[in-house]
């Protein structure tokens, strides 16, 4: 496991980070609202309902504030760095919600991924939509570096394209858009057991949880401390969990 503080595309450079199976993660949407005033907003306001359930105990997160043509570059630069420390046939698979979804499938492919599909996440709650189709799902841009060769990995035949996984309830959360550790070990099961998954994302280090707890190796950057911190005790104690079975780790919980 490697965990790293710092703006992934300045880690990559000097961290030598290679051979990478998977890269699964969650960028800052640069999305909320419907225009783009709104979307420069924090994540506390776009993202939270301060007053529900301690929401507003979440510190606010960076980078989530592009217009649509600065996300779409940043992403593509993001998306080309992290394929080049992927061996060939890695899989790469990047949430996005609906807003920003047609920037993402761009970036995906001018970054040089084979672009394979979508895949849908029913998180089984949304904002109230009144008159109006809610939006109550989120999307995974998935592919591959080059052609995924040979057979698929054992136990991923005939994977689902849409999943149906609750969101993480506000107070059992870590970051303001924590996705849920039982939705990204389904997701995981693309990737080869053993195999190394890399976010540079990571947040509170969902995917890092996911990651240990199915038997593969991870790798993980994030920008704020504070989510930092959360993610290293949230993967450790997986990792202690792992090898001294469940009830030995000292619950990750959220400071309230
Ligand atoms: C949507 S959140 C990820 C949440 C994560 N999936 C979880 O379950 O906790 C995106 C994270 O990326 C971090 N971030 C933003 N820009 C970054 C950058 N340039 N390099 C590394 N991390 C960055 C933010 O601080 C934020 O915590």
């Amino acid at each position: 496991m490697q965990l790293y503080k710092g703006d992934c595309l300045e880690v990559i450079e000097r961290a030598g980070i290679r051979g990478v199976d998977m890269v699964l993660c969650d960028p800052p949407y640069s999305s909320g609202g419907l225009f783009s005033g709104s979307r420069k907003a924090s994540t506390r306001s776009k993202y939270t309902s301060e007053d529900y359930n301690g929401a507003a105990r979440f510190q606010s997160f960076s980078g989530d504030n592009m217009d649509q043509r600065s996300f779409t570059e940043f992403m593509r630069m993001c998306l080309s760095r992290f394929r080049s420390v992927c061996r060939n046939g890695a899989i790469c698979a990047v949430f996005i919600d609906w807003r920003n979804l047609p920037a993402m499938t761009d970036a995906f492919q001018m970054a040089g991924w084979v672009w394979r599909g979508i895949v849908v996440w029913d998180k089984g709650i949304s904002r109230p939509n009144p008159d109006r189709f809610r939006n109550d799902c989120e999307y995974i841009v998935w592919g591959s570096n080059g052609e995924s060769g040979g057979k698929p990995y054992p136990g991923c035949k005939n994977l689902p394209g849409c999943y149906h996984v609750k969101s993480v309830s506000t107070g059992q959360k870590h970051h303001q858009t924590e996705k849920p550790v039982p939705l990204l070990r389904k997701i995981l099961a693309i990737c080869k057991e053993g195999g190394t998954v890399f976010d540079p994302f990571m947040g509170s280090g969902s995917t890092g949880v996911a990651a240990i707890e199915t038997g593969r190796d991870f790798i993980g950057i994030e920008l704020d401390s504070g989510y930092y911190d959360s993610a290293a005790l949230r993967i450790s104690n997986a990792i202690r969990r792992r090898v001294n079975g469940p009830g030995k780790a000292q619950q990750g919980k959220a400071k309230r």
